[in-house]
This record gives structure tokens, sequence and C-alpha cells, in this order.
């Protein structure tokens, strides 16, 4: 590890960010890169969310990830920020412009579609997708979903208003709202199926889905990766559908800032992906 007066800095702020694998990850790339750098978890308190986010430039701070639960507010604090960030309402990453000022967008979207070209480079934009969930992360899964061609795509969540809410930000023909008892029933001609709710994850409920209706072309993709072998893909894959697990979600949404604060567009390979994994202190 090479960290010299001149280090290139960066870092995640978040609040506990104590959980976060992005500094793992980063320095990972870091020296694999020989770069003379480093990456830093920074717990910032929602109270000084403000300070924090306005001492960058000062610091010299080439830029920042951003997790919960500041997205939003990166959204109001940073001086632009582009489309994307706007249509998700969020923000993941900040980079320092040479001017100071703070450039904000948001790559979760970008992270999830390019998992899913990786894992199950087959799988084309032609048919009806279904979102489980209308949280922050379906959000950006939607957009993606959009920009990325997909006909129609079909969301639920246990509170329907939160995915009325969704639905209505973004006011595009192609989203459907289905009730969360009739989850099961608007498989049935689909070609995707993501889980982008907590449901499965350690320490939370499972998530209670019978895929049975599901064809067995459709690709079953669940954003959880701790465990990274949900019920829910062990299911499908028990029945022969493709499946993409959680982490390439998390690693490939971090090459964008890394491109941007270090010059380099970094590889995910598998060594990467069981690295990350490995992480027992969080
Ligand atoms: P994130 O930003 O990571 O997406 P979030 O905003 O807290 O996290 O969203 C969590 C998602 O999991 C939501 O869709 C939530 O449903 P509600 O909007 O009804 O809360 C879903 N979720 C969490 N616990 C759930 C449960 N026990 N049953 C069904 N859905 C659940």
């Amino acid at each position: 590890m090479i960290i010299s007066g001149k280090a290139l800095l960066a870092g995640v702020m978040g609040w506990p960010v104590s959980h976060s694998r992005s500094p793992r990850l980063h320095n990972y790339w870091l020296e694999k890169h020989n770069i003379d750098g480093a990456y830093l978890p920074f717990a910032v308190n929602p109270k000084t969310a403000i300070q924090a986010f306005q001492s960058l430039p000062a610091l010299g701070i080439r830029g920042v990830n951003v997790t919960v639960p500041h997205k939003e507010i990166a959204l109001q604090l940073c001086d632009h920020v582009d489309d994307l960030a706007q249509r998700i309402g969020a923000v993941n990453t900040i980079v320092v412009t040479e001017e100071g000022r703070l450039s904000g967008t948001n790559t979760d979207g970008f992270g999830f579609m390019e998992n899913l070209r990786d894992r199950q480079p087959q799988w084309q934009a032609t048919g009806p997708a279904v979102i489980i969930g209308a949280g922050g992360a379906a959000r950006a899964i939607l957009v993606a979903l959009l920009d990325s061609g997909v006909p129609e795509i079909r969301i639920t969540n246990r509170t329907r208003a939160r995915a009325e809410e969704l639905a209505a930000t973004l006011n595009n023909e192609r989203i459907r709202i289905i009730d969360w008892d009739q989850r099961e029933d608007c498989l049935a001609d689909a070609d995707l199926l993501v889980n982008t709710t907590t449901l499965g994850m350690t320490g939370h409920l499972p998530l209670s889905l019978d895929i049975k209706s599901l064809p067995l072309t459709a690709t079953v993709y669940d954003i959880v990766y701790a465990p990274l072998k949900t019920a829910l893909l062990q299911d499908a894959a028990e029945r022969g559908h493709p499946t993409v697990d959680g982490i390439g979600m998390l690693l490939h949404q971090a090459r964008p800032g890394f491109k941007a604060w270090f010059g380099i567009d970094p590889v995910v390979d598998d060594r990467l992906r069981q690295y990350v994994l490995e992480d027992r202190t969080s």
C-alpha cells in the first residue's frame, strides 16, 4: 500500500458506516493498480452532514460514495446533479470538480445492469419485469430497467402507496402497480424477477413468494448478498431458472466512482467477489 503526501483520497459517508464493504473493495483495487491513494469510511452523523459534505473540497478529497441515510441530502447539497440521479431521487457518488464543486450522480442502476449483463449475458430487455419492493434500491433499478427498454415493469410492494408514489414521480406508462396479495399472479409471462426488499437477508424475514408460474426462461435476480444464495435464488436455481446474486451490483456500482477519483475503470472478477464476501468485520 502506498500513501504518500500526494495520495489521492476518497471515501464513503454513512451513518452508521461500519458495515460498509466499500473501503475493502476500493482499497483492493488501489493496491491491485499500485495507486498512491486511500479510500476511507467516514461516519457522518446526520446532524453534521451539511458541514461534512461541504468540507470535501477544503480537505482536497476527490469525492465520496454516499450511503444510508445521506443519499437524499446529498442530492440537495451537490452543486450539480445529473439527470439520472435526479430521476432516482438520490446521489450515491460525488466527484469534487477542479473548481471545488460537488458533482453528484447515482451508479446503483448501472451496477444493477452491469451485474445482470455480466452474469446472464443472454438476458434481453424484451419481456415484462417484476420488481418486488419500492424502496431506494427499487427506484434505481426501475429507472435502469426503463432506460434499458423493458416494455413493462410491474412493481409490487407491501405498502402499495409507496409503489404508487414511485410510479407517479417517474410518470411512465410502462410501469404497472400490482397488489402485494397478487404478486404471484403477475409472474406468468415475466422475463425477469427482481427482489429489491430486505426480505431474505440474514436477520430478516424470508420472502414469501411461490414462483411456480414464472416461465423457466425467466431470470431471477436477488439484490441481497448476505446470504449470497437466498432462499429465493435457491428455489429458482432448483427449478432451472437463470439466477443473479446481489454482490456484483455492489461491486459494479463502485466502478464509476473509482474511475473518476483514481483514473482507472477497475475489473470485477471472481477473486474480488470472494475477497469482498470474506469480510467478516461488518
Ligand atoms: P432500500 O433503500 O435498501 O431499498 P427501504 O427503503 O427500507 O430500503 O425499502 C425496503 C423494502 O423492503 C420496501 O419495499 C419494504 O416494503 P414497505 O415499503 O412496505 O416497507 C420492503 N420490506 C421490508 N420489510 C418487509 C416485510 N416484512 N414484508 C414485505 N416487504 C418488506
